[in-house]
């Protein structure tokens, strides 16, 4: 089936940016959420990285073309029409099956289902719907719009003609796909996140400051930003869920989430979204 419609659940940061991708690419969009609030920054966000991307001759077409094609709704029903859905809602497994098993109920067995987890089991996820065979891991990274990796992840039951589907997918939107395998975390924040969980580890045991941490991986190593300062742009909530997932995932005591994440944590300091991280934003 061609794919020409696109259905994403969850207009966060994520899948706010895969709506703006998908649309420049020419697709329709069914961008859904729960919350008008979310909408509405949806719009915003979008607004302002294509004025960006159009000033810098990065995107050729006008915004208002781009902007046509992104239907924003409350309503999951609209998304019956998709050819294809991508979920980004909240990273919880509890959230991610609610919606799953809502939208198995909405769309014929022959759409396919993708899932933008940045951690959790994708045969998992695979299991809540009625279409194990046509559901896989397909992982942008934060900024959507910037980032030219996409992973993708089979699950045990994922279809070889699936996986060529969505491959085919990840590339009219423009983005370099690179399959990891199902294991948690997949290869990006396998590797990602015990960098930045063990740059909060420094930052706790006073080894150096916000500055020192994030100047050293910047300056040392040739980082675009420091970890401290990536961590902020994620979020500090997504790197505990993440380093959770590593943790519970492998048993091994070197996942374990810094003390210091969680408090901020616990204390709301959620990075850039909330207004304060480790840096505090305005
Ligand atoms: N859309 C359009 N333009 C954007 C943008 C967006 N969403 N975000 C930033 N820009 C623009 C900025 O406005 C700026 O433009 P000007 O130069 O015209 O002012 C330009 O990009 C450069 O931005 P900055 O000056 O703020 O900073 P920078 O040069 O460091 O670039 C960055 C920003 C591209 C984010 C770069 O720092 C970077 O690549 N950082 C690492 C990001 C990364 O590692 N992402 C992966 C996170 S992991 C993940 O996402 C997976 C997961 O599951 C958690």
């Amino acid at each position: 089936m061609a794919i020409k419609k696109i259905g994403i659940v969850g207009a966060g940061t994520m899948g706010s940016g895969i709506a703006q991708v998908a649309a420049t690419a020419g697709f329709d969009v069914f961008l859904q959420d729960i919350s008008q609030d979310q909408l509405d920054r949806a719009v915003h966000v979008i607004g302002k990285s294509l004025d960006k991307l159009i000033e810098k001759g990065k995107v050729s077409e006008a915004k208002d073309t781009i902007l046509s094609r992104i239907k924003m709704t409350k309503d999951l029903t609209v998304l019956k029409e998709s050819d294809l859905i991508i979920e980004a809602v909240f990273e919880n497994v509890d959230v991610k099956k609610q919606v799953l098993q809502a939208l198995d109920n909405l769309l014929p067995s022959e759409v396919i289902f993708t899932t933008n987890t940045s951690s959790i089991s994708i045969t998992k996820l695979a299991a809540f719907t009625s279409r194990p065979d046509r559901f896989m891991g397909l992982h942008f990274m934060n900024p959507v719009p910037l980032m030219t990796l996409v992973e993708l992840i089979k699950g045990l039951q994922t279809s070889s003609e699936t996986f060529v589907q969505v491959k085919e997918l990840a590339e009219k939107m423009g983005k370099v796909p690179v399959e990891a395998n199902d294991f948690p975390g997949f290869i990006s924040n396998r590797i990602l996140m015990p960098m930045i969980n063990e740059a909060i580890f420094a930052l706790m045991e006073g080894v150096g400051t916000v500055e020192a941490i994030d100047t050293v991986m910047k300056l040392g190593m040739n980082h675009p930003m420091g970890p401290l300062a990536l961590a902020d742009l994620i979020g500090l909530d997504v790197c505990l869920n993440i380093m959770e997932v590593l943790y519970e995932g492998f048993r091994d005591p070197k996942y374990r989430p810094c003390p210091l994440l969680r408090k901020m944590v616990e204390a709301g300091y959620l990075g850039r979204k909330s207004g304060r991280g480790f840096y505090k934003y305005s």
